[in-house]
C-alpha cells in the first residue's frame, strides 16, 4: 500500500512537473503566426495565435481580453491548453462581452507576449450603419498580400468577410507567377494533415495577412482550394488528376477540413454554413457551397443530367436553412455570402467557346438555383445582396426573379443584386492578354448580360459593402501592383442599391 502511495505521488510530481514545462521559458519567441479573431457575435468573439517551438508537447497558454488598446483594463482572462493534436494552434470564444465594442486581446507564453490583437462585437438593437470588407482568392504564390496590408488600415468595418481560396494547394510554379520569389511550402501540392498545417503556417507569416487579422475580426468560409481545385463531397478535379495516385480523397477532405478549422478564427459547430447578425440592419448567411452537399459537376449545359434536381450546390439541409433564415429575419439587409458567382452568366466573352455557362458556379446547378428563386419569389423576399469570390473580377449584377421578363430600365422583378470580389492575389484576365483587349472583354460581357452593371476583369483589390436603413453600396478598392511589395491603392467604383428597389446605380464616390 506505501508503495502505492508512493508511486502515486511520483506521478503526480511527474504530471506537475510535465506540466511545468509549459511555464518553461522558451529562448525564441513563440508566436510567429501574430493573432487572429473571428465571428463575432452581439455578445461573444473568438480569438487565436499558435505557438511555435522545439518539442513543444502540452502548452498552456494564456490570454486576456480588455477595452484599452494597451490592456491596462483586463476585463477577462484564463489558459488555454494545446498540443500537437491542434497543430498547436489556440482558440477561445470569449463569452459576456459587450456589443458593438472594439476589444483588445494578447496571449502569453514561455516568458513570451504575443502582439495585441484588436476585435470588435457585433452590433445589436438599432443602428445607423454596418460596414463588411469582402475578400477572396489570395494566393501566395501570384502575389505579394498589399491589398490585406491596405485593408488592415480601413477604419470603421465592422468584420472582414472571406470568401475563400484563402489558401491554394498547388505545388510551387503550378499556378503562380513565377517571377517573384515567393513559393510554396512544402514544395509540392498539399494532401496530408502536415502538408496542410505547413501551408496555412507559410501563409500566417506574411506580415500583411498577420497585420489584418490583428486588427480586424474575420468571418470566413473555404471554397475549393482549402481543398483541392473543384473540390465536391466526393471528389476534386485536382485529385487523382493525371494519374497522380494522392490517396482516398475522404482522408484528404477531412484533413483539409481539421487544418482549416485549427488556423482559422472560426467557431467550431456542425456546419462551416452559419449566420451573423449586425443589430437590426443587416443578417449575414455563409453559405458552404463545397462540403456540406455539393454533388459532382456536368461536364456542360448539355449534359443528360445537367437539369436533375438530384444535384446541388448546398444540400436539402442547407438549402432548408438558407431559406428558413432568409424568411424569418427582420433585418433590412440580407447579405449572403456565396462563394461562386449566383446569377445567370453568359461568360463566351472570356472563355470563347460553344457552351456559355461556369459549370463550377450556380450554372452549373440550375434545378437547385431554381427552387431557390421560387421561394424568394413565394415569400416575397427582397434587399438580398450576394457577396460572391472564385472569378478573381469584380462584378456589379442585378438579380431577376426570371431573365425573360427582366427590364433592363426599370429593373422590375429583381429581388436583389450580386457583388463579385477581385482576387486579392489571383490572377484574372490581364495577366495572360493585353489590357486593350480586355477592355473589350469587359463590354462584350456587359452587351450579352444585360444585368451585368459593371465588370473589372483586370485589378486585385477586394470591397467594401456599407449598409444603412436607405441604401446598400459595395465601393472597389485596387492596389496599384501585386508583383512586389507596395502601399499603392486606387479607389474603384461604387455601385448601390436603394433599399426595395434590387436595381444598381453608380454612384460618385
Ligand atoms: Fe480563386
Amino acid at each position: 500500500m506505501k508503495i502505492f502511495k508512493l508511486l502515486l505521488f511520483i506521478g503526480i510530481i511527474g504530471c506537475f512537473l510535465s506540466c511545468q514545462n509549459t511555464e518553461t521559458k522558451l529562448a525564441t519567441n513563440p508566436f510567429i503566426h501574430g493573432v487572429a479573431s473571428g465571428d463575432p457575435l452581439s455578445n461573444a468573439v473568438i480569438i487565436w495565435t499558435r505557438v511555435t517551438g522545439d518539442s513543444l508537447g502540452v502548452a498552456n497558454v494564456k490570454w486576456r481580453i480588455g477595452t484599452d488598446i494597451e490592456l491596462k483594463k483586463v476585463i477577462r482572462s484564463g489558459t488555454i491548453t494545446t498540443n500537437s493534436s491542434k497543430g498547436h494552434t489556440v482558440k477561445h470564444d470569449v463569452r459576456d462581452l459587450k456589443s458593438n465594442t472594439y476589444y483588445y486581446y494578447q496571449f502569453d507564453f514561455g516568458g513570451f507576449s504575443s502582439p495585441i490583437g484588436r476585435t470588435k462585437t457585433a452590433p445589436k438593437g438599432e443602428i445607423d450603419q454596418v460596414r463588411l470588407a469582402v475578400v477572396s482568392c489570395s494566393n501566395y504564390e501570384a502575389g505579394y498580400f498589399n491589398g490585406y496590408g491596405r485593408l488592415a488600415e480601413k477604419e470603421d468595418i465592422d468584420a472582414v468577410l472571406h470568401l475563400g481560396d484563402y489558401i491554394y494547394e498547388y505545388e510551387p510554379n503550378a499556378y503562380a507567377d513565377t517571377t517573384l520569389t515567393r513559393k510554396h511550402e512544402p514544395a509540392a501540392e498539399i494532401i496530408t494533415l502536415d502538408d496542410y498545417r505547413t501551408r496555412y503556417a507559410q501563409y500566417r507569416r506574411d506580415a500583411d495577412l498577420q497585420r489584418v487579422h490583428q486588427l480586424h475580426p474575420f468571418i470566413s468560409i473555404w471554397d475549393d482550394h482549402e481543398i483541392a481545385n473543384n473540390a465536391h463531397v466526393e471528389g476534386a478535379q485536382n485529385h487523382n488528376e493525371k494519374g497522380k495516385d494522392e490517396g482516398d480523397y475522404m482522408v484528404r477532405k477531412s484533413a483539409a477540413k481539421q487544418v482549416y478549422y485549427e488556423w482559422m478564427p472560426i467557431r467550431e459547430g456542425k456546419h462551416l454554413y452559419r449566420k451573423f447578425e449586425f443589430g437590426d440592419l443587416t443578417t449575414l448567411l455563409m453559405l458552404d457551397e463545397r462540403l456540406a452537399g455539393r454533388t459532382p459537376p456536368v461536364s456542360s449545359d448539355n449534359a443528360e443530367n445537367y437539369n436533375d434536381k438530384a444535384r446541388t450546390m448546398l444540400g436539402e439541409e442547407q438549402a432548408n436553412w438558407f431559406i428558413n433564415n432568409l424568411e424569418s429575419t427582420n433585418a433590412e439587409w440580407k447579405v449572403i455570402g456565396n462563394q461562386v458567382i449566383f446569377a445567370n452568366l453568359n461568360i463566351q466573352p472570356i472563355t470563347g467557346k460553344e457552351r456559355p455557362k461556369n459549370m463550377d458556379a450556380w450554372d452549373g446547378y440550375p434545378a437547385e438555383r431554381a427552387r431557390l428563386l421560387e421561394a424568394f419569389k413565394e415569400k416575397e423576399l427582397t434587399n438580398l445582396v450576394f457577396v460572391s469570390g472564385d472569378t478573381h473580377c469584380s462584378w456589379a449584377i442585378e438579380l431577376p426573379s426570371d431573365m425573360n421578363e427582366y427590364d433592363i430600365r426599370t429593373s422590375k422583378g429583381t429581388y436583389g443584386v450580386e457583388f463579385g470580389t477581385p482576387g486579392l492575389t489571383s490572377a484574372n484576365l490581364d495577366e495572360y492578354r493585353p489590357k486593350e483587349q480586355v477592355i473589350e472583354v469587359e463590354k462584350a460581357m456587359r452587351r450579352v448580360n444585360p444585368h451585368l452593371k459593371f465588370a473589372n476583369l483586370r485589378d486585385q483589390g477586394y470591397f467594401i459593402l456599407t449598409m444603412n436603413l436607405f441604401e446598400a453600396k459595395a465601393t472597389y478598392y485596387y492596389v496599384d501592383k501585386i508583383n512586389e511589395p507596395s502601399k499603392g491603392e486606387t479607389k474603384g467604383k461604387t455601385f448601390s442599391t436603394r433599399r426595395g428597389k434590387n436595381q444598381l446605380v453608380m454612384s460618385s464616390n
